[in-house]
């Protein structure tokens, strides 16, 4: 296993992507900081973990509000010694067209989706340059990061961030040996901000089949392990190759 000893921070592990990629990594063996906004959901990600013999434990934080993040990492540095890898995970969506969004929207998306990324990212960084740790970073970006979207104007902007962010963060954290990816999804599981699969979203890609929490999670092991040691500032598309394919269909 490859992760044997390290610590995994994730974002947003409460349910779905973040929660199967909590799993994945603890396969891996890494043990796993659970953060996520609801202490129920995590409590019980953390509770399935335990039960299948893995360290971990929940850390309830509101990524909108810089000094719960500062608080947190510090907490979980306290708990477990070393931190090797952080999975920015959480986003939510505004759900908005421009006409109709306000700022107060505007801003909350863009705190959660963009800043919180960059400022869990800076704190973790300094933990692991200063204990000299070799980490990694994975951006969970999105396909709307890199197309415009009508039923989202703030997400659409925040993922936009989040491929530059991580292009940024990966030349500045390199000397410091720590890699910097994302992994970009397409419809995998439920919607953003919803927990249950909902069947009427089209399926667009080339694989004819919505994408699952577990395609996400085995892309963001790979980019954590040592196999993809020559990666650096990539962003790697887990969405059935639907972006590839121009208006009008694949034929
Ligand atoms: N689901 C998709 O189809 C899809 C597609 C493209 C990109 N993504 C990206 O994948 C990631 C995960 O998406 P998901 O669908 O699993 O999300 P989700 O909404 O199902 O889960 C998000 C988790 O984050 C937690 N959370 C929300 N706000 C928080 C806050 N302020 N502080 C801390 N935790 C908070 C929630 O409690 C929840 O457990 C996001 O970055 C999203 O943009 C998802």
């Amino acid at each position: 296993m490859s992760h044997e000893g390290k610590l995994a921070i994730i974002t947003g592990a409460g349910r779905n992507i973040g929660e199967a990629i909590a799993h994945r990594l603890a396969e891996e063996g890494a043990s796993i900081a659970v953060v996520d906004l609801d202490q129920g959901r995590a409590d019980k990600v953390v509770e399935d973990l335990i039960k299948k013999g893995v360290s971990a434990a929940s850390f309830v934080c509101d990524v909108s509000k810089p000094e719960q993040i500062l608080n947190v990492v510090d907490a979980i540095q306290h708990e477990f010694k070393r931190i090797d890898i952080l999975v920015n995970n959480v986003a939510i969506s505004d759900n908005k067209n421009i006409l109709d969004i306000d700022l107060t929207t505007w801003q909350k998306t863009l705190d959660i989706t963009l800043t919180a990324p960059f400022y869990f990212a800076k704190c973790v960084a300094h933990k692991m340059v200063d204990q000299g740790i070799p980490g990694n970073i994975v951006n969970v970006s999105s396909t709307t990061g890199y197309f415009g979207r009508g039923r989202a104007i703030a997400y659409a902007a925040a993922k936009g961030g989040v491929v530059n962010l991580t292009k940024a963060m990966a030349i500045q954290l390199a000397e410091y040996n720590i890699r910097v990816n994302s992994v970009v999804p397409n419809k995998i599981g439920s919607p953003v901000g919803k927990d249950e699969f909902d069947p009427s979203r089209p399926i667009i890609n080339l694989r004819n089949r919505a994408g699952a929490p577990s395609d996400l999670a085995n892309a963001v092991a790979f980019l954590v392990s040592d196999q993809s040691d020559f990666i650096v500032g990539t962003d790697l598309f887990v969405d059935g190759g639907c972006s590839v394919i121009m208006p009008g269909g694949s034929g």
